[in-house]
């Protein structure tokens, strides 16, 4: 695991799009997949930006939405959808053909796994992944003990994502599930960032990296790939 720390957020959002891109640039076709959190909205922005300018063709590759709330949809301001669909793919103007993101709307979670487990493998897999850690040490929704899995998961939600879901929804949902590209699946990507920024961070990063691999830990389990960088801000990397 390679560790990146940088003075601030911005700047490490600035960096991570120039490797992002860099990737882009350099493999056409591969199956990109990031987080939709707070954390990586920085990065994204910097990626629209890069495309504006014509440093990258983000309609070069291909996408696969790394997770959902189950009962929300794009018109829920909050859920995945909307907030990857307005402040990325639209912004960049990368077509609808080249995304494929779970429907929270659902009424068949599970046909919902399966469609993107096949999207994952009519790609050849995922190629690059930049994921962020919840403050429980969750990857997407993988909270902690989901059990490792070929196929996308339907989990129940911790509480302490229930609570941390009041920041992105401006009106109450009554959330209890998530459907999520599974751990197991996200180990397999071929070159994974992870992202952690600010000071409530801190210690679920030391718990994740400086402590032993565990399934409680979700982001924990991610010290098996063999081309793990993580970018932190300071205050993140405090611990
Ligand atoms: P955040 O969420 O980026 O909004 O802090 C992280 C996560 O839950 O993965």
């Amino acid at each position: 695991m390679e560790t990146k720390i940088y003075k601030n957020p911005v700047i490490a959002a600035k960096e991570t799009a120039l490797t992002v891109a860099k990737a882009v640039n350099e493999n056409p076709g591969k199956l990109f997949c990031f987080a939709a959190g707070d954390t990586p909205m920085g990065m994204l922005g910097e990626l629209v930006e890069l495309q504006k300018a014509g440093k990258t063709d983000l309609n070069s590759v291909y996408y696969a939405g790394l997770d959902e709330w189950l009962g929300v949809g794009y018109k829920d301001k909050g859920s995945c959808a909307q907030v990857m669909w307005d402040n990325f793919y639209g912004s960049a103007g990368i077509l609808p053909e080249r995304i494929n993101i779970f429907d929270g709307l659902t009424g068949d979670p599970l046909a919902e796994a399966r469609q993107m487990d096949a999207w994952i493998k009519q790609h050849g897999g995922i190629f690059f992944t930049v994921l962020g850690i919840g403050l429980n040490g969750h990857i997407g929704f993988n909270e902690p003990n989901t059990p490792g899995s070929d196929s996308c998961s339907v989990v129940l939600l911790d509480n302490v994502t229930l609570e941390a879901s009041k920041k992105y929804f401006d009106t109450p949902q009554t959330l209890s599930k998530g459907i999520t590209i599974n751990w197991k699946t996200l180990l397999e990507a071929k070159e994974m960032v992870m992202m952690a920024m600010g000071e409530n961070k801190a210690s679920i990063v030391e718990q994740s990296f400086k402590g032993p691999i565990d399934p409680g830990v979700p982001a924990s389990l991610m010290q098996r790939h063999k081309n793990l960088v993580l970018v932190l801000d300071e205050a993140a990397a405090k611990e």
